[in-house]
């Protein structure tokens, strides 16, 4: 397959199974996630998809690598939980600023690129607590339900 593949949050859970998937089928991985050291499986670069600046640099370190990047999966999130008044607002931005706006972070850094090659695909992780929304979890199924409309609107 050989494809150059982007895979936010790829040190564990969904993501380190997806790129043992991928990387199993022959495409080169490339894992972005906070933590220093990363897995076997992929690409290590330690970067923090709320930070603009560390996803571009990132973007563009495998650009000049690779040349080209096929496939990005936006898989980097958490959950946070609780009842709607006890949970600040702060702690509820940052909810939407990884879960939303990390992919919007790296989905600007590679669409151009995209465009420019002509092809490219991009995953972006929501959640069935999206459509079906979590009592509890609030903001959780609220910034997955903004990821899925935004893929919508990407797609249509
Ligand atoms: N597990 C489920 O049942 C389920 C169901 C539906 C959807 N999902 C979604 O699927 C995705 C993966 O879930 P999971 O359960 O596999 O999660 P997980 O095991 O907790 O892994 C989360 C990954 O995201 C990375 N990460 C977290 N914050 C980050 C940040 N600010 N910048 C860069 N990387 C960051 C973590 O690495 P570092 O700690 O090194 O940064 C880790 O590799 C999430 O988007 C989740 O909402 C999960």
């Amino acid at each position: 397959m050989g494809k150059i593949v982007i895979n936010t949050g790829g040190t564990s859970g969904i993501g380190l199974e997806t790129a043992r998937f991928l990387a199993n089928k022959g495409c080169k991985v490339y894992e972005l996630s906070r933590r220093e050291n990363g897995t076997d499986v992929a690409v290590h670069i330690q970067a923090n998809v709320t930070d603009e600046n560390q996803v571009r640099n990132a973007v563009e370190s495998i650009l000049r690598q690779e040349g080209h990047i096929d496939i990005v999966i936006n898989n980097a999130g958490f959950g946070i939980s609780g009842a709607i008044e006890y949970t600040d607002t702060e702690e509820a931005i940052r909810q939407f600023d990884v879960n939303f706006f990390g992919m919007v972070r790296v989905n600007r850094a590679v669409l151009p690129i995209m465009h420019r090659q002509g092809h490219g695909r991009i995953i972006n992780m929501s959640s069935v607590a999206a459509p079906i929304a979590i009592p509890f979890q609030a903001y959780y199924s609220a910034s997955k339900a903004a990821v899925r409309t935004y893929t919508l609107a990407l797609y249509s």
